[in-house]
């Protein structure tokens, strides 16, 4: 289903609007978003898979596989993290594949080491240091909110892609109706921190989830993104939604030079 859309949007679009508590301009943020999740990095599977009841890797390699992701395939997984979505790449991809994890965040990419996903790039996902048409498959889950520009973006990612490859990005949308909202943001900022262990973990996903929670009611619509992304040159995105808040954007690069 497409969701109605907003006006079209200038080249140049962050992906949330103001929230300057935070930050005081994009030198900041981008400091800030990369000590956060350097300092979050060994709590994040943690706090993930209590954020999912655990369901995350099952998620990650179901939605991969609708999106066509098949044995064989070369994947660029941008915002890697963990490696979360890298690992279930993999084991889609198998041993005649190739999974290449991308993350700007050292503390993010020395826990993916252990996971076994490939190989792992020190990058932005706004300028990715990869050769033109270079992949057959583009991931990128749950960190559309803190790239710089939607634009860049969505331009990199088609750079990269050979004619005929597709990109999923899988996000956190806010629930449509207020109810759900408020139900989800308590219990991302209240409930979840309170079962994360002991003090100093509760603290780290305490911050780490405010930060989460602040960023997905920050967040652009949905329309916008796909705006975004027709923008840069993908001719029919689509998303998809399932639970009303986990949204999947799919976008393929036309087959043609
Ligand atoms: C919430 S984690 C997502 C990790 C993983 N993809 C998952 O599915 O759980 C967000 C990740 O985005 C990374 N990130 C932040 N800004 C980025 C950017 N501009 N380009 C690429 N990755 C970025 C962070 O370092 C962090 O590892």
């Amino acid at each position: 289903m497409r969701p109605e859309r907003s006006a079209p949007m200038p080249q140049g679009t962050p992906p949330i609007g103001p929230i300057d508590h935070y930050w005081a301009d994009e030198a900041s943020r981008k400091l800030f978003v990369r000590d956060l999740f350097d300092r979050s990095a060994p709590e994040y599977d943690h706090v993930e898979s209590l954020l999912a009841f655990g369901t995350g890797p099952w998620y990650r390699r179901d939605a991969l596989r609708r999106a066509g992701l098949r044995p064989g395939m070369k994947v660029l997984d941008i915002a890697t993290g963990t490696g979360l979505v890298a690992r279930e790449a993999y084991a889609i991809v198998g041993g005649t594949g190739l999974v290449v994890g991308l993350d700007p965040s050292a503390g993010m990419l020395e826990c993916a080491r252990d996971a076994a996903t490939g190989i792992l790039v020190r990058g932005y996902g706004e300028c990715l240091p990869c050769r033109d048409a270079s992949f057959d498959f583009v991931t990128m889950g749950f960190a559309l909110r803190h790239v710089a520009d939607l634009g860049l973006l969505f331009r990199e990612i088609r750079r990269v892609l050979r004619p005929g490859g597709a990109a999923c990005i899988l996000e956190i949308s806010r629930p449509r109706s207020r109810l759900a909202s408020a139900a989800l943001q308590a219990f991302m900022t209240r409930l979840a921190p309170l079962v994360a262990g002991r003090a100093p973990r509760r603290a780290e996903a305490r911050t780490l989830l405010k930060f989460y929670w602040d960023t997905i009611e920050a967040c652009v619509s949905p329309g916008d993104v796909l705006l975004a992304l027709e923008a840069a040159g993908f001719p029919a995105p689509r998303r998809g939604v399932v639970l009303g808040i986990f949204s999947e954007y799919l976008a393929a690069r036309e087959a043609g030079p």
